[in-house]
């Protein structure tokens, strides 16, 4: 079947065979590997995309790309880590957050991550003021086998308080 589904701006068509799951599709057919598949179980998080649904006014929200069909995603806008970066090369600022706190070690999760950690920004009210408890809560779908969490916690702190300070760093406006 012919599957189009609009990736960090870009369209994408390509016949593939129904079964295809999003995950798949991002990395075989639009050739975008920053997205990582790990588990294919919904475990590990590791396959987080953000999925806009552009009739609500809610801020895009991360799905694990391995439980959803190629097919299921069309009609929304997906963003991996390749389309978190502004045009001219500036990184939003979660990158830049796992940057300044050294929140990554081998990366394997990393872009899973920050989409989950730029979600928990966005439909926070007052994201500066989020607990400890609230963001292990929030990217308790993500697994990392490497760096313990508390950089990762500090990381989306520091891109909570840099959006706060800059707000027109902050990726969606809605
Ligand atoms: S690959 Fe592990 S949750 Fe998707
Ligand atoms: S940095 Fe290695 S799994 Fe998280």
């Amino acid at each position: 079947m012919l599957v189009s589904i609009s990736i960090n701006g870009q369209v994408y068509s390509h016949d593939v065979e129904p079964r295809v799951l999003l995950v798949h599709f991002i990395r075989e057919y639009a050739e975008l590997h920053g997205t990582h598949w790990g588990c294919d179980t919904s475990n590990c998080g590791i396959c987080i995309v953000l999925m806009d649904d552009p009739n609500s006014d809610q801020p895009p929200y991360p799905v694990k790309s391995c439980t959803m069909l190629a097919a299921m995603a069309e009609g929304y806008e997906i963003t991996t880590v390749e389309g978190m970066a502004k045009p001219d090369g500036t990184l939003d600022p979660i990158q830049q957050g796992f940057h300044e706190m050294h929140a990554l070690q081998c990366g394997f999760c990393t872009p899973g991550m920050m989409s989950t950690g730029r979600w928990l920004i966005e439909r926070h009210p007052n994201p500066t003021q989020m607990t400890d408890h609230e963001i292990r809560d929030g990217i308790s779908g993500n697994l990392c086998r490497c760096t313990g969490y508390d950089n990762i916690i500090k990381a989306i702190r520091w891109a909570a308080a840099y959006i706060e300070e800059h707000p027109e760093s902050a990726r969606t406006a809605r």
